[in-house]
């Protein structure tokens, strides 16, 4: 069980709150964070990257709830973004355009305009076509950009076939030759200051060295330029699930970069590492049948809150809010959504439950509520921010109003 959740008197709490309490209070389903958790998780990531000067960019895209941008902000992080309307998030968050990069293998010529005009300090570039329109828009407005050209290394890394983008079937990155040619050419790009490479060959790395090798191949390409040392290795860094094989800690990855990167200016893109076990879904079941020779326990939780275990059969922990002596026997813990795939886990070891009972799914602080939707007309849930023992509500739950909203009604 991850740190920031913790059974005090057979009740679950994060940090010090009671979560049977806070989902009394706020109803479910409900996306619960644990500030000291995150904080925590930065410093960590801090620590273990000190040695190497690096700066921390906050990936937004796993998870931009405001209140969380904020509190990321205030602990000195930069931030990593993948659109125009993350961009336009952070700035309204705090972070200073500088410290924002600009990630992306489909920025619009719009969002490349709209991130030149306010000042954003790294494009990570991922195609010709893209240092082109970048530098034409550049010239157009008579200022020159840092760019970072994102090599694709063609390394399958060992992760999730849906989350590894360094093989050159991926969409992401340019292939060396490519970067190559493009380091030539240099020259031809006057409107951009071309000083870095980037790298991001998945998330949820299970092997430190394939990260190696893809920072060797992006030195390699670097080296005849003395000019391009700065280095964005970007996110990766894994988070245990349930029943996962020990994985790589922030440390392991530092101490086998830290040889390579003396003299570099190295960027870090971490996501998932400083809020996935920050987080839970809590859920409460509505009921309990049993069919197939299964227990299926359908709670108000569903792929619409948490799409993770649908899109990559990612197995999250879940657990009872009030813990039972009672033996454990796996059930299928699913939502009300009117789809197959919609298991928040297939075979979760829980005790007997009936309806009221509460649940969380654990780890669920990265990519949860970033993905989350209102298909079948489900109201998205509120987010709440633990600090000690205090909470707040910082997003409140949608209404059946909010999902009219944008509708225009003749
Ligand atoms: C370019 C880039 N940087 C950083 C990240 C964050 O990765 P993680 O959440 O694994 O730290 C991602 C995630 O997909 C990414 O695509």
């Amino acid at each position: 069980m991850s740190e920031a959740f913790s059974y005090r008197a057979d009740v679950l709490h994060c940090a010090d709150v009671p979560l049977t309490e806070l989902a009394e209070a706020v109803g479910t389903p409900l996306y619960v964070y644990s500030a000291e958790r995150m904080r925590a998780n930065v410093e960590r990531v801090r620590a273990a990257f000190a040695p190497l000067g690096a700066t921390l960019h906050y990936s937004l895209k796993a998870n931009a709830n405001l209140a969380l941008l904020r509190l990321l902000h205030s602990l000195d992080l930069g931030a990593d973004a993948v659109s125009g309307g993350e961009i336009e998030r952070a700035i309204y968050a705090g972070f200073p355009p500088q410290r924002i990069v600009f990630a992306g293998v489909g920025k619009t010529p719009a969002e490349l305009a709209y991130a030149l005009d306010v000042g954003v300090g790294w494009f990570n570039v991922e195609s010709r076509d893209e240092l082109r329109t970048l530098d034409r828009l550049a010239g157009e407005r008579g200022v020159r950009p840092n760019v970072a050209l994102r090599l694709n290394p063609g390394i399958r890394a060992q992760t999730h076939a849906h989350i590894a983008t360094g093989h050159l079937g991926a969409k992401f990155g340019m292939a060396a030759e490519v970067v190559a040619e493009l380091l030539a050419e240099r020259a031809a790009y006057p409107h951009v200051h071309i000083g870095g490479l980037h790298i991001h060959i998945g998330s949820q790395l299970a092997d430190v060295a394939e990260t190696v090798q893809a920072v060797r191949a992006a030195q390699a390409l670097a080296a005849p330029y003395a000019d391009v040392r700065v280095l964005n290795v970007g996110g990766g860094i894994p988070v245990p699930y349930r029943a996962d094989a020990p994985l790589p800690t922030p440390q392991d990855f530092a101490d086998a970069l830290a040889p390579l990167l003396r003299g570099w200016r190295v960027k870090l893109e971490p996501g998932r590492s400083v809020v996935a076990d920050a987080g839970a879904l809590l859920v409460s079941v509505i009921r309990v049948k049993r069919q197939g020779g299964r227990r299926f326990v359908v709670t108000d939780g569903s792929m619409a809150e948490l799409l993770r275990p649908a899109l990559y059969g990612a197995q999250h922990p879940i657990v009872p809010l009030r813990r039972s002596e009672k033996a454990t026997e796996a059930a299928a813990v699913v939502g009300p959504v009117c789809e197959s795939t919609d298991v928040l886990s297939q075979d979760a070891p829980l005790p007997p439950l009936r309806a009221g009972d509460g649940l969380a799914v654990l780890v669920a602080g990265a990519y949860g509520m970033v993905m989350a939707s209102n298909y079948n007309m489900r109201p998205r849930p509120p987010e709440v921010l633990v600090e000690g023992a205090r909470w707040r509500v910082v997003r409140r739950r949608e209404t059946w109003a909010d999902l009219r909203r944008l509708e225009v009604e003749t």
